[in-house]
């Protein structure tokens, strides 16, 4: 079954030799793209969509986020916007809702936020565990991601549980944790920060799942300045994740590395923590990833066209450099070429936006934009 959607005003293809093209039309088969290019020269196709002059992008890459959770925590949020500071202990709250939920209410949430943020052009989506923080709850909540969404990762090393010695608690994440837990992610992630896991113990984590066979993702430098870039980039993990405090060798050392920065703007809004400086790191070369980090402590949004608008409007990027990181980006944080992207052979993730370019994302912040969405070839 082929599908044709003609009439584009403006693709964004994040293809280099195909770039942005005005007029366009692409042909869906299947789960994949098999045609792109001027919508005159298309070739037919069983069904077909013109999309009457509106703007196409690949759907977005949402490579971090934390949706494994129960519990509320927007009195939280409430108290923090009246000038208490956002501390990593309020991660021990949803621990504590998140153990105490069934299995069928932990993935309803799940599908729940999936559905969200599906409906928002959303059509790749990484999540962690990280709120059970015991080999049982760690390895249900992986269970139970796997399930539902693309990329699984094992965030064991999210906080020490209050009342247990750290290393002991490494021990555990390091040994009958991992093991648990390994079947179902592709991932390991640690968070590398004051008040969470120093860098001796965020080593071990990231080695001991590196042994597993896991690939590497770092919290780093959210709260402070830390070893997390530095030890992101000396272990060659896929991506080092907040980056609000970074010095002048991190932005180096990220520049130099195929470590994807992965800015989470959501988060130093709802936090009111600083920005990470992304016009240092674009003009020095890193590759840069916009996510939303969903969670219910420090960023409760599942709009990753939010997040573009406010990596434009706030961060100092472009609409280009801010798509791009939304999509491109984000299928380079989690090592994939299949997804932020459309060519022939992608994976058939068309996101149209009901605006004739994609400026409009910023242009028209918090105007909902999504109007149509294909996630391997199937309508959303
Ligand atoms: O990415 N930094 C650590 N983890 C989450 C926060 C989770 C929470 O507060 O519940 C984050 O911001």
């Amino acid at each position: 079954m082929t599908t044709l959607i003609t009439g584009i005003g403006e693709l964004t293809t994040n293809d280099d030799e195909l770039g942005t093209l005005a007029d366009a039309a692409l042909v869906i088969d299947g789960d994949r793209v098999v045609w792109v290019g001027p919508a005159a020269q298309a070739p037919d196709a069983d069904d077909r969509v013109d999309v009457a002059g509106r703007a196409v992008l690949p759907g977005w890459v949402d490579s971090h986020t934390h949706l494994v959770f129960a519990g509320d925590r927007g009195a939280e949020f409430a108290a923090r916007m009246a000038g208490t500071p956002y501390r990593a202990g309020g991660i021990a709250t949803t621990v504590e809702a998140t153990r105490a939920a069934t299995d069928d209410a932990l993935a309803a949430n799940l599908r729940r936020l999936v559905d969200e943020a599906a409906a928002q052009g959303t059509t790749c989506l990484e999540t962690k565990t990280g709120y059970g923080l015991s080999t049982v709850d760690e390895a249900r909540s992986a269970r139970i991601a796997l399930d539902v969404v693309d990329e699984v990762t094992f965030l064991g090393a999210h906080l020490v549980p209050p009342g247990v010695d750290p290393d002991d608690y490494v021990a555990e994440v390091c040994g009958p944790m991992l093991d648990a837990v390994a079947p179902y992610v592709r991932w390991i992630d640690v968070f590398c920060e004051r008040g969470a896991f120093d860098e001796d113990r965020s080593r071990a984590v990231l080695l001991a799942g590196r042994d597993h066979g896991l690939g590497l993702r770092v919290h780093g430098n959210q709260l402070g300045h830390g070893p997390g870039v530095r030890l992101a980039v000396e272990l060659g993990a896929a991506g080092v994740d907040h980056c609000s405090y970074l010095d002048a060798a991190d932005i180096d050392a990220l520049a130099g590395s195929s470590t994807v920065a992965t800015l989470l703007p959501a988060c130093d809004l709802s936090t009111r923590g600083p920005f990470p400086p992304a016009r240092a790191l674009l003009d020095a070369g890193a590759t840069v990833a916009l996510a939303t980090n969903c969670n219910p402590g420090s960023s409760y949004t599942t709009s990753m066209a939010f997040c573009v608008a406010t990596a434009v409007l706030q961060l100092g990027m472009t609409v280009d450099e801010a798509v791009r990181a939304a999509t491109l980006g984000g299928a380079a944080a989690l090592r994939r070429t299949d997804v932020g992207v459309l060519a022939p052979g992608a994976r058939a993730d068309v996101h149209v936006l009901d605006a004739p370019s994609a400026t409009h994302l910023a242009y028209r912040p918090g105007v909902p934009l999504t109007w149509k969405v294909w996630r391997a070839g199937t309508r959303m």
